[in-house]
């Protein structure tokens, strides 16, 4: 089967997993990239950045001709992108695939402008495809925070979305929304929401390149006291699974559902499980110590407050947003997602220890090495400079437009 897919977010974590699973899985699959930059060689400078936790550069190089950077950005109109790559995204898009959000959990001008409105032009492109009855599917990378305020809890799909319920912060209520205008505005479109949980790490090797998940596991990993409850479950999912996932249902004809968790679900491990896990890694037995919570909450609240910035301050902010995802015993069925896979995703236990050692030694960077000078085989084909206004636009170089044209008229 023949799918361009229209794509979002492959400069981004679980973007990345994304591009290289649909490319890998099947050959006759290509990929428009909304990507942010001036010209098509910074974008497939970003685009290598992201997917060189993968690929080393020869099989980036090999892969390349079949995506084609869109020069564009969530925030501008109808997404910032020149005529010629409107053409480009209405003649040869197949389907669309948005994952690209603002996951700025303090921000709610971040979220309002990259996942309100960005979203909506996003599907403001998979209404006029549908129109021309060029649409075969929207999918649609959400987040189990849509579910808002919870404790104690497996959730299903269905019930999810409750209008009732307060959210935690403004990206869950905006992702929350997100959906909402899909389903509205796509009602006519076969349409896949996909629902991660806390995707943290790779069951298959160390190495990650995203780190704030995993900045605040080790953080409670190093604690003498852990101020959680150890029979408390956490809903961590390994990010290759979640990849798999989009990428083998995103082809799909017919996916038996519309909304997916990707999540652990049922089998969510303990903090008693995840600490015994990492006994040996950091050499000591976990001590839990559940009383200390509300002091340590008001303490990381106060730290995420302060106008002072440092280590101390970082660390406070970042455990004080993901603490109601961390504190709410909450998990989200996974079956629906396991059935179609045929496997669930690998428990946490099994590759915790080599992912907080190799972060801890990496200092939470991934260390990305610049792009090769030699040109890339673009034979697929290009975009226009970019994207935010007119005055924003880097001068094309010839190569840039070759390509360009070369891809509309192909
Ligand atoms: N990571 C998780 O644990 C998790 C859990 C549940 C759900 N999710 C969902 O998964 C999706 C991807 O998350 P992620 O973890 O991969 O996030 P990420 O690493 O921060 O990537 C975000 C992506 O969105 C793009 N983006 C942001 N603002 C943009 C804009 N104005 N214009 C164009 N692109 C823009 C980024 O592009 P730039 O590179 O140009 O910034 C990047 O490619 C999101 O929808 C998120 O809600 C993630």
């Amino acid at each position: 089967m023949s799918e361009t897919i229209f794509l979002t977010g492959a400069t981004g974590f679980i973007g990345g997993y994304v591009v290289v699973d649909l490319l890998t899985r099947d050959p006759d699959v290509q990929v428009l990239a909304l990507t942010r930059a001036k010209n098509t060689r910074e974008a497939y400078e970003r685009l290598w950045a992201s997917l060189q936790l993968h690929w080393d550069e020869a099989t980036f190089r090999r892969f390349a001709p079949r995506i084609t950077p869109v020069l564009g950005d969530l925030h501008a109109p109808d997404l910032g992108l020149s005529k010629a790559d409107q053409k480009l995204v209405m003649t040869k898009a197949t389907s669309i695939l948005h994952i690209a959000a603002s996951l700025n959990r303090k921000s709610a001008k971040a979220c309002l402008n990259t996942n309100l409105r960005g979203t909506l032009s996003v599907l403001k492109y998979a209404r006029a495809l549908a129109d021309e009855d060029r649409l075969r599917r929207y999918s649609h990378v959400s987040t189990v925070a849509v579910a808002g305020h919870r404790s104690n809890e497996v959730v299903q799909e269905d019930d999810g979305i409750d209008w009732n319920r307060s959210d935690y912060d403004p990206y869950g209520r905006t992702k929350k929304f997100c959906e909402h205008m899909a389903r509205e505005l796509l009602p006519d479109v076969e349409k896949t929401f996909f629902r991660p949980s806390i995707v943290m790490g790779d069951s298959r090797m160390e190495k990650t390149s995203q780190f704030d998940m995993v900045r605040a596991f080790c953080f409670f990993a190093d604690l003498p006291l852990i101020p959680l409850r150890p029979d408390d479950r956490l809903d961590i999912v390994n990010a290759n699974w979640v990849s798999e996932a989009i990428a083998v249902l995103h082809l799909k004809d017919k996916p038996r559902h519309d909304i997916y968790h990707l999540s652990s679900g049922t089998a969510a491990e303990t903090c008693r499980i995840t600490s015994q896990a990492m006994a040996e890694t950091i050499g000591r037995k976990a001590r839990f110590a559940p009383w200390l919570f509300p002091t340590f909450k008001a303490s990381a609240d106060a730290l995420a407050r302060s106008s002072q910035k440092n280590v101390v301050t970082a660390v406070g902010s970042l455990v004080s947003v993901f603490l109601p995802y961390i504190a709410w015993n909450t998990v989200f069925d996974n079956s629906r997602a396991v059935a179609e896979l045929g496997h669930a995703p690998v428990p946490f236990s099994q590759y915790c220890g080599p992912l907080y050692t190799w972060s801890k030694k990496a200092d939470f960077k991934f260390a990305t090495v610049p792009l090769g000078p030699a040109p890339l085989d673009n034979a697929a084909g290009a975009t226009t400079p970019a994207a935010t206004s007119g005055a924003d636009r880097a001068p094309r170089d010839g190569a840039d437009r070759a390509l360009r044209d070369g891809a509309v008229t192909a």
